[in-house]
């Protein structure tokens, strides 16, 4: 067990006093996969992701993201086995706006009946009374952030705040205007984008939430489904004897003091070493370069284009 580590500092989510460690866990891959359908069904070995889960607490983090529709209700489940009765401290944060197909797609879920029924699905799955922070997705489209109004079903999410059901809201999948549009409509606490060592849209973006107080979780920190490589990456690790995920997930936690990391795992392996990039230090020559591999991917991917 990685013991008496400081998980890269503390964030306090604006408006409260919650704070959470920088470094926290993504639970995504603790649902299982049958066939093509990823994050589906459970895992071939439950104990194993009980484990990773109790580990993950016990070594001091508390903030775990995760979702209903993973597996679906699956990975939730899995949660309150490991971990209820909650320590005090965690800071549990779910998504809604989607539904599983029976196929494994990722089908929008926007309406009231079905934003309501999701919260309360999460609510039972958890075992909770009232969910910490609720994440918005948008699904204008599954794969990257488009524009759209996020009016109507943020404002069913704001009502059931209301109701005492929500502490905090957050918006994952979003554009800058949809993140505007929000804050006029009720209080963000999180944005979760997708954002990495090799694929920075975002980068104006997480400057501004930073001036707003506003904490910028990356989703694929480590590369997701198709796991971050480059010589660049691999070289740095070897510099600075450590893992190029470990490395990866430095590098976000040095790029901006408002970005906390939710690296998914379902090894107690690789748990043990992500926790332990949060000690990591990347001095500023290696940084440069590192800062460089995005430009490389672009470059690569234009060339490909053109
Ligand atoms: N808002 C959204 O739309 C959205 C979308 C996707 C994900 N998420 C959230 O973001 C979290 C993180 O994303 P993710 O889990 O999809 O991707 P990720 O953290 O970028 O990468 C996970 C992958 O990396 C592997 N891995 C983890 N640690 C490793 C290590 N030290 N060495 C080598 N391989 C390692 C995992 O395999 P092993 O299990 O074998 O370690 C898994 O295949 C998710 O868990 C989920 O909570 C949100």
């Amino acid at each position: 067990m990685v013991q008496g580590v400081d998980l890269a500092g503390s964030f306090t989510l604006s408006g409260s006093s919650r704070s959470v460690n920088r470094m926290g866990y993504g639970a995504m891959q603790l649902a299982g996969r049958d066939g093509n359908k990823l994050v589906w069904g459970p895992p071939r070995d439950v104990d194993g992701a009980i484990a990773v889960l109790r580990e993950a607490v016990a070594s001091g983090v508390n903030h775990i993201d995760t979702s209903d529709f993973y597996g679906p209700h699956v990975t939730n489940q899995i949660i309150r086995k490991a971990l209820a009765p909650y320590p005090a401290d965690l800071v549990i944060v779910t998504k809604v706006s989607c539904r599983r197909g029976d196929d494994g797609s990722w089908i929008p879920a926007m309406s009231r009946e079905e934003l309501t029924g999701a919260v309360r699905d999460n609510l039972c799955n958890l075992g909770l009374d009232v969910l910490d922070v609720v994440n918005l997705r948008s699904m204008f489209s599954v794969h990257q952030p488009a524009e759209g109004s996020i009016e109507a079903p943020l404002t069913v999410l704001a009502e059931l705040r209301q109701r005492g059901l929500i502490r905090h809201i957050g918006l994952s999948n979003v554009t800058p205007a949809q993140i505007a549009e929000a804050q006029r409509i009720v209080p963000i606490v999180c944005v979760q984008n997708h954002y990495n060592l090799a694929h920075r849209a975002d980068d104006a973006l997480i400057a501004d939430l930073a001036r707003e107080g506003i904490a910028y979780v990356p989703f694929f920190p480590l590369g997701g489904f198709t796991p971050l490589q480059s010589g660049t990456l691999s070289e740095a690790a070897s510099q600075l004897d450590a893992t190029p995920m470990q490395v990866a997930l430095a590098w976000l936690l040095q790029r901006s003091p408002n970005i906390l990391v939710i690296p998914g795992t379902s090894s107690l392996t690789h748990l043990r070493e992500n926790l332990r990039a949060a000690t990591l230090q990347i001095p500023a020559e290696v940084l440069a370069d590192l800062d460089a591999v995005s430009r490389q991917d672009a470059a690569v991917s234009t060339a490909r284009h053109s």
